[in-house]
Formats: structure tokens, C-alpha cells, sequence
């Protein structure tokens, strides 16, 4: 569990579907007014005592884009200290509904790695409230693509601290897209035209050969789930899935070709198979054995 004293707050948990948290609800049809007035969105001082303080003089290297914009002032919304409790204020009017979210929102995620004070609050109650504003549903799907990275790519499963708080925002923000494919029996529907199509393609179908194929789709379905919908996936990596296959550019190329037909079989729009082949291009770097980060 994040502590408080990490974060000063303590991030939506995952609930099960139907469920309502304010998170979630940037995911929900209609979008949700704000449901984080001041008085929930501050947080208790107190609760910041262990967090590390960033140096007032300047004097360090940020460790994300997230801190160096803040430090230059260009981030729209500022720590105001409280005698009991923080609170973020806005610097930009009607902020965060009128925010164009890119970049604004992806800096914040890639933020979600900073552990210091005041960046770990910041982060986390702008973000908070980023996806409880009115409208945040369209804005963050469309993010997606650059948004999986940081969420999912940009730490090392190593710092098991970073990588469930990471988690917890994934979770927050993947129903989204989940929803928009159809839920999970879509994305098995078209894991299974994927596959059937894959099978039949010369360039690849040497791979599957020795493969368990009914395993196989359970597996892609649970890691598709896992990417767009934030579920859990118990699998192995994609690094040590594929490191004994010696795969390029070019087989991977064809998973995605055929991973777009078969979303357009199944009458997914367009503008979301891109949504969702960036997404899958994600794992390009661990799927090709060419990050030291394994996911
Ligand atoms: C978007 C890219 C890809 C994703 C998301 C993906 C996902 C997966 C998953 C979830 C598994 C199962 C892991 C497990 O057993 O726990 C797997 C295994 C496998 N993948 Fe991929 N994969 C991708 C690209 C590729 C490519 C480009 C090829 C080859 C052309 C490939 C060939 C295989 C094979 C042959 C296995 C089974 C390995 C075995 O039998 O041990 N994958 N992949």
C-alpha cells in the first residue's frame, strides 16, 4: 500500500468493476464534475514529514521533465501551504477543465517517479484532479500512447514502491479505452482473429510452431487487458516471453499490421486502433530484447 507519507494522500484503489472512484470516474460515460473540493483534495502536513525535500537553492538534477518544468515555472498550478493542511491551486483560470492536457497531463505521469516534496504532492493531487475534471475522459484516451510509457516503461520493477503507485494510476486510467474496444470479450474476439490471421502469415507463423496456441491466446488476451484495460497480468515478461526467439523490427512490424486488421474486423474506429497500436508499440523495446528494463 502507498504510504501517506510518501504522497501526503492515498491514491484511488483499484475497485472492482462498477465500482466508483474518483479516479474511475474520468472513465465513467458522462464526464464527472469535479468531486475534489479543497477540503478533500488537501492534504495533512504531518503526512509530508518523511517525504525528502527538494533543495530550495535549486542545487539538483531533476530526476524527471515533471521537476524541471516545475522549478522553471511551467507547470499551472502551485503547493499552497496551509497552516494543517496543503492544497494545490491552479495558475491557470478555470484550470484543470480548461487545460489542453497535452503535454500538461503526460509531464504529470512522468512526474508519478519523483519521490521528493513538494513533486510527489503536486504530481498526485494535480493528477487526481486532471481526471475528475469535466471532459478528462476524451483528453486522457487520447493520451494513451504517451501515457503507457511512462506508467508501465519508465521505472524498474526492481523499486517495488514507484512500481505499485504507478500501477494504481494505470488502473485508474485504462477503463477508459477498455471500455471504448467493448470490454474484455472484444479484446478476446479479436485476439482470436489476430491469432487465426497471424497463423496464416508466412512471414511469422514459423514462431508458432511449437507454441501452445490455446494458452496462447489466453495469455495475449490477459496482456492486452493488462496494457489497455489495467488489468493484472501474471505472465512472463515480454522480454523473457520473446528473448529466445531473436525477433526484428520487421516480425514486429507484422504483429502490429495484424493486430490493426483484426481490430478493424472488429469494427473498432480507426482513430482507436491508433490509440491502441501505439499502445502495443510500446512494448516494442522489451518484446525485441532491447530494454534493460524488463516489464
Ligand atoms: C505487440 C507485440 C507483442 C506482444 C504484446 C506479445 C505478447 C505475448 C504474450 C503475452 C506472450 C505469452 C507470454 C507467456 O507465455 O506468459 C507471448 C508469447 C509469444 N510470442 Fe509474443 N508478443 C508480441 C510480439 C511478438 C512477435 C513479433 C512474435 C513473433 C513474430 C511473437 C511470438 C511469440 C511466441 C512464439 C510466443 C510463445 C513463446 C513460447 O511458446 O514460449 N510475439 N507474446
Amino acid at each position: 500500500m502507498l504510504s501517506r507519507s510518501e504522497t501526503g494522500r492515498i491514491p484511488p484503489r483499484a475497485k472492482p468493476a462498477g465500482a466508483s472512484t474518483a479516479a474511475s470516474k474520468a472513465g465513467a460515460k458522462a464526464p464527472a464534475a469535479s468531486k475534489a473540493p479543497a477540503a478533500r483534495s488537501a492534504t495533512k502536513l504531518g503526512a509530508l514529514h518523511d517525504a525528502k525535500v527538494v533543495d530550495p537553492l535549486g542545487n539538483e538534477r531533476h530526476k524527471t521533465p515533471f521537476a524541471s518544468i516545475y522549478a522553471k515555472g511551467g507547470i499551472p498550478c502551485r503547493l499552497q501551504h496551509g497552516s494543517v493542511r496543503h492544497k494545490l491551486v491552479w495558475t491557470t483560470p478555470g484550470a484543470p477543465a480548461s487545460l489542453d492536457y497535452d503535454p500538461v497531463f503526460v509531464t504529470f505521469c512522468q512526474g508519478l517517479r519523483e519521490t521528493q516534496h513538494p513533486f510527489v504532492f503536486v504530481v498526485h493531487e494535480g493528477l487526481r484532479e486532471m481526471m475528475d475534471a469535466p471532459g478528462a475522459r476524451d483528453k486522457v484516451v487520447q493520451l494513451l500512447p504517451q501515457i503507457v510509457a511512462p506508467l508501465r516503461g519508465g521505472l524498474s520493477q526492481e523499486d517495488k514502491r514507484l512500481w505499485r503507485r504507478c500501477g494504481r494510476w494505470r488502473r485508474a486510467m485504462s477503463p477508459t479505452i477498455l471500455e471504448q474496444v467493448g470490454g474484455e470479450d472484444a479484446v478476446a474476439a479479436v485476439v482470436d482473429i489476430f491469432y487465426n490471421n497471424l497463423l496464416k502469415d508466412e512471414r511469422v507463423n514459423s514462431f508458432f510452431v511449437n507454441t501452445n496456441m490455446e494458452r496462447q491466446r489466453k495469455m495475449q488476451t490477459k496482456f492486452l487487458l493488462h496494457v489497455l484495460g489495467g488489468r493484472e497480468y501474471n505472465g512472463k515478461s515480454m522480454s523473457k516471453a520473446h528473448e529466445h526467439l531473436k525477433l526484428t523490427d520487421e516480425h514486429f512490424d507484422v504483429v502490429l499490421e495484424t493486430l490493426a486488421a483484426a481490430l478493424r474486423t472488429a469494427g473498432v474506429g480507426e482513430d482507436l486502433i491508433k490509440t491502441i497500436i501505439a499502445t502495443a508499440d510500446t512494448t516494442r523495446e522489451d518484446v525485441l530484447g532491447r530494454s534493460h528494463k524488463a516489464q
